[in-house]
């Protein structure tokens, strides 16, 4: 794809400097590499309260509806603790993952090389690390119905939520979760709580009869709480792990940690695939970070490496993502960190220098 048209979503706290950064990166790309962005601004969460009254305004879901590929930074701060949930900068980004279907939640924990000393765990349980985190992330407990606090006749209190999943739903994502192995070491860990959840019972039975159709992978089930060990444990046991949307989200962080800064990762989230087409969103697996926000102390990696997964996904530019995934390597291995990632003895640079070296790293390997 030449011609991409981009829903750019900076939303709050350290979103809007990583996202800039990003925008230079998007030049460069529009610059040298001959790709024509159309691109639209607009503002997600606690930035679209202020602005519109609602964390997605219509208006943007309109928008991101029609575009090639979304891209976002984060959302959310403590100044919106008070707003009611529906409205609070989370909501808008739940809205949008629903509304576009987005329900295969590609998040990848790679070490990259000069990292590996960075994580909390030894160099050789991580050094070459290479795990791919499918989330499910438009059902289960994040959306289940029914859900609320109430208060029974004798006076008691009590809140609820509901883990539902559709076969269908499951399905879905294991034949994603198949796929990707395929393309990569052809191994899946189906993950679940089979042991004590009736859904984590139906998820086991549904991914083992998707699994028969994909000979050449290896299924394994695990539980849940299993999984989170053996991440720590022995990490490059795994290849794809499938699992649902709330265990994804606890274990996705887990599996974050290993790779030495959780501001080095990307996400992407997809939808079907409609007449060649199907709907995205890539964001940083970091949040909004409120603590260091306007502070130019942000790594915009985790943004630009999205942006990676975007070129790859979205536009099928392998060849540009392998460069800006090859820059984003040299400049790690020529010592320039932000804060985060910093090295010992070496004075961290800011944001947008981050953003500069990266431009230069890509000016040299295009030369
Ligand atoms: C994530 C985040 C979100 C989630 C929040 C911000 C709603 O933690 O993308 O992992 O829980 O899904
Ligand atoms: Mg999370």
């Amino acid at each position: 794809m030449n011609n991409a048209t981009i829903l750019l979503l900076p939303g709050d706290g350290i979103g809007p400097e990583v996202v800039a950064e990003l925008s230079r990166v998007i030049s460069w790309f529009s610059d040298k590499r001959g790709i024509t962005f159309d691109i639209t601004t607009d503002d997600v969460g606690g930035a679209a309260y202020e602005r519109y009254g609602n964390p997605l305004a219509d208006s943007t879901l309109e928008v991101a509806k029609q575009v090639d590929a979304i891209v976002m930074g984060s959302v959310g701060g403590p100044q919106w603790d008070n707003v009611e949930r529906h409205l609070r900068p989370e909501a808008g980004l739940l809205t949008l993952r629903k509304e576009l279907d987005l329900f295969a939640n590609l998040r990848p924990a790679t070490c990259r090389p000069a990292l590996a000393s960075a994580s909390s765990l030894h160099e050789e349980l991580v050094s070459g690390l290479d795990i791919l985190i499918l989330r499910e992330l438009t059902a289960g407990v994040y959306f289940g119905e029914p859900r609320g606090t109430e208060t029974l006749d004798d006076g008691r209190r009590r809140a609820f939520d509901t883990q539902v999943y559709f076969e269908s739903e499951i399905e879905r994502l294991m034949h994603v979760g198949f796929e990707l192995a395929a393309k990569r070491n052809s191994k899946v860990h189906s993950v679940e709580k089979a042991n004590v959840m009736e859904s984590g019972v139906f998820w086991r039975e549904i991914a083992t009869r998707v699994g028969k159709e994909y000979p050449n992978i290896t299924l394994e089930h695990m539980y849940a709480d299993n999984c989170a060990m053996q991440l720590v444990r022995q990490p490059k046991q795994f290849d794809v792990i499938a699992t649902d949307n709330l265990f994804g989200d606890i274990l996705s962080d887990c599996a974050a940690m290993l790779t030495g800064s959780l501001g080095m990762l990307p996400s992407a989230s997809l939808g079907v695939e409609v007449n060649g087409k199907r709907a995205a969103l890539y964001e940083p697996v970091h949040g909004s970070a409120p603590d260091i926000a306007g502070q130019g102390k942000a790594n915009p990696l985790a943004t630009i490496l999205s942006f990676a997964m975007c070129l790859r996904f979205s536009l099928d530019r392998n060849d540009d993502a392998d460069l800006l995934e090859a820059a984003v390597d040299q400049v790690l291995a020529d010592n320039i960190r932000t804060v985060d990632i910093a090295a010992s003895g070496v004075a961290p640079v800011s944001t947008s220098e981050m953003g500069t070296a990266l431009l230069r790293a890509l000016d040299k390997l295009n030369a």
